[in-house]
């Protein structure tokens, strides 16, 4: 099986890409990660870029041109696929138009409730029953594109910020491997 080079976009704590490294390695597993790009030079997941030797570039997303970099860089490595995880900026219509329906990204909530940040606190707030994380296509709308794979729990009284998180991302661990497999099933 061909895999997909596939490149994943990151600004922080990278679980989800270090999750996604650990399925890739799996020769049944549809994409290998050819490339880490992040708009965080401290960014912690570039960490286990370096210790899985794959490639890593750093953008600065204030400098000029920065998507010309990005897609340069995207060539050069010859990715056909992007996989955004905790990056925190949004992804521009030139990248976009590159990459039409091949960007998908990680949310955590059960969109179209709660697009955007601080989702946690929202969810408490809003005193939801339920909640979740959903992976969808990036469109030019934030949060907004088709939606490929959602996944629930239901709320205790006792969740707080860091309980969700926690839930949520326990769940994102399966629902985004799960949304890739369901991708590139008929690859
Ligand atoms: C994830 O919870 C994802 O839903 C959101 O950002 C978080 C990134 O976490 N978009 P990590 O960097 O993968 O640990």
């Amino acid at each position: 099986m061909v895999k997909i080079k596939t490149c994943v976009f990151i600004s922080g704590q990278g679980s989800n890409l270090k999750n996604l490294v650990s399925y890739s390695r799996d020769k049944s597993f549809p994409i290998k990660i050819s490339l880490v790009v992040s708009d965080n030079k401290n960014a912690n997941g570039i960490k286990y870029a370096k210790k899985y030797k794959i490639p890593y570039v750093f953008v600065n997303t204030k400098s000029n041109n920065y998507e010309n970099k990005i897609i340069h860089h995207l060539k050069k490595n010859k990715i056909t696929f992007i996989c955004l995880a905790g990056y925190m900026k949004i992804i521009s219509e030139k990248i976009i138009k590159y990459y039409d329906r091949k960007i998908i990204n990680i949310h955590p909530s059960l969109l179209p409730k709660f697009k955007g940040l601080n989702t946690y606190a929202r969810v408490l707030e809003n005193k939801e029953k339920k909640t979740g994380c959903t992976v969808h296509y990036v469109n030019n709308k934030l949060d907004s594109g088709k939606i490929v794979v959602k996944k629930t729990f239901y709320l205790s009284p006792k969740d707080n910020i860091a309980t969700l998180k926690q839930k949520t991302q326990k769940l994102e661990y399966k629902a985004y491997p799960e949304a890739i497999v369901k991708i590139f099933r008929n690859h």
